[in-house]
């Protein structure tokens, strides 16, 4: 598995890699507090659904280790960790995963103060309390990379057999994908991106292509990085370039498949993903190559039934009309210690700027969770709830 490491971990101590000093400078800030992991988060220090949800629950975690919670009882306790979780919730609003860990963790605490600690003492009680927020949060981290493995596994599986194009005699095949979804933004070896580094690994990867993803670059700032850190035969492509490429199928490029990754699959499959994913959805269709959507069911939302239902994120205008980079100096050598933004557009146009897009449950494929590959049943629907049964009768219970 891959050595970056966009979370470094131990108990009482978590440190994030500032993404977006990357792919110049590796700096890791130390988050020691819900505040610092809502300004990292907010920032996009570090991004990415599956991390965003971790570096929210670790950092509550170290604060309750420091001895943050000040409460007098049990009570009180839930009350300041449910508080912190609301606040941190705040940060980002269209990746689900974040929402799901607090439903979990708010679970975790309740449960541990039913089970079997009533007759203690009220300190002992919120001692257990903090105890179980803190083992949770860590399973979280610890699961998430397992869960990685498993979509890695499933998907390359799923793409061997059902995305292989007719000219590939080697068994090998060709695949794009868009925006970030590897380490950096997870605990390791991440979804989409995993895909890719499965297929690279068991070799029947021919070749990896990655968008640029404007604007906020994470496909040439960070896929890029982690395509060519991890050796993958690889070519990073604008946005715009995308139609091109599928247009050269079988000629040039016979690209078998798209695979994003996902901020938020609602039950009905509709998918918000990083800005641009509904245009590769749609060149996909019009090109025969088929789309995927790899997640873990931590960023599946079953309360939400259709994408009409999710609230996209809109950023600042900044992100378009400027730009930072390392600065390459007249001998063509980028100079990493030296970064400078820049203004790439009249200042004064106004901005539309949605950090995501919805691509409809019709041009997805295929959608490959830890648990398994969900696809469309005879009604063209996609149905969790044989990978997901019982949180599927918990929404219908509701
Ligand atoms: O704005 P970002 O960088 O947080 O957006 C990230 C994406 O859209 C990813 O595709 C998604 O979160 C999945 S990451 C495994």
């Amino acid at each position: 598995m891959s050595g970056l490491q966009a979370i470094r971990y131990s108990r009482g101590k978590l440190e994030v890699l500032d993404q977006l000093r990357l792919p110049h400078e590796h700096h890791y800030d130390e988050v020691s507090t819900s505040e610092e992991a809502f300004d990292c988060i907010k920032s996009m220090r570090v991004r990415g659904a599956p991390a965003i949800a971790i570096v929210a629950a670790l950092a509550h975690g170290v604060e309750l280790y420091n001895g943050s919670c000040k409460a007098s009882s049990p009570e009180e306790t839930i009350s300041y960790i449910d508080s912190r979780l609301d606040y941190l919730k705040q940060s980002r609003p269209t990746a689900v995963d974040l929402g799901n860990a607090i439903t979990h963790l708010k679970g975790v605490i309740r449960r541990a103060d039913t089970a079997g600690h009533r007759e203690d003492a009220t300190a002992a009680r919120s001692a257990a309390i903090i105890e179980a927020y803190i083992a949770a949060a860590e399973e979280i981290f610890r699961k998430d990379t397992e869960t990685n493995l498993l979509i890695g596994e499933h998907g390359s599986r799923w793409l061997l057999s059902n995305a292989v194009p007719g000219s590939s005699a080697d068994g090998k095949i060709s695949v794009l994908t868009h925006c970030n979804t590897g380490s950096l933004a997870t605990s390791g070896h991440g979804t989409a991106l995993g895909v890719i580094r499965s297929l690279f690994a068991g070799g029947r990867l021919r070749h990896a292509f990655c968008t640029e993803t404007r604007p906020y670059n994470q496909g040439s700032r960070l896929t890029a990085f982690e395509l060519v850190y991890e050796d993958i035969p690889s070519t990073l492509i604008t946005d715009s370039m995308a139609g091109a490429l599928f247009a050269t199928r079988g000629a040039e490029y016979d690209i078998a498949a798209v695979v994003v990754g996902a901020d938020r699959v609602v039950r009905n499959g509709d998918t918000a993903n990083k800005i641009g994913t509904y245009a590769l959805a749609v060149l996909a269709r019009h090109h025969g190559v088929k789309f995927v959507v790899a997640a873990p069911t931590t960023s599946i939302d079953l309360q939400t039934e259709t994408g009409a239902g999710i609230r996209i994120e809109e950023r600042k205008a900044e992100e378009l009309t400027q730009i930072t980079g390392a600065v390459v100096g007249e001998d063509g050598k980028v100079d990493v210690g030296r970064s400078e933004r820049v203004a790439i557009a009249h200042q004064g146009i106004g901005v539309w700027n949605p950090a995501f897009d919805v691509t409809a449950a019709e041009l997805i494929d295929a959608v490959v969770t830890e648990k398994g590959v969900v696809t469309k049943g005879a009604d063209g629907r996609f149905d969790f709830r044989g990978i997901m049964p019982e949180r599927w009768a918990a929404v219908a219970g509701k």
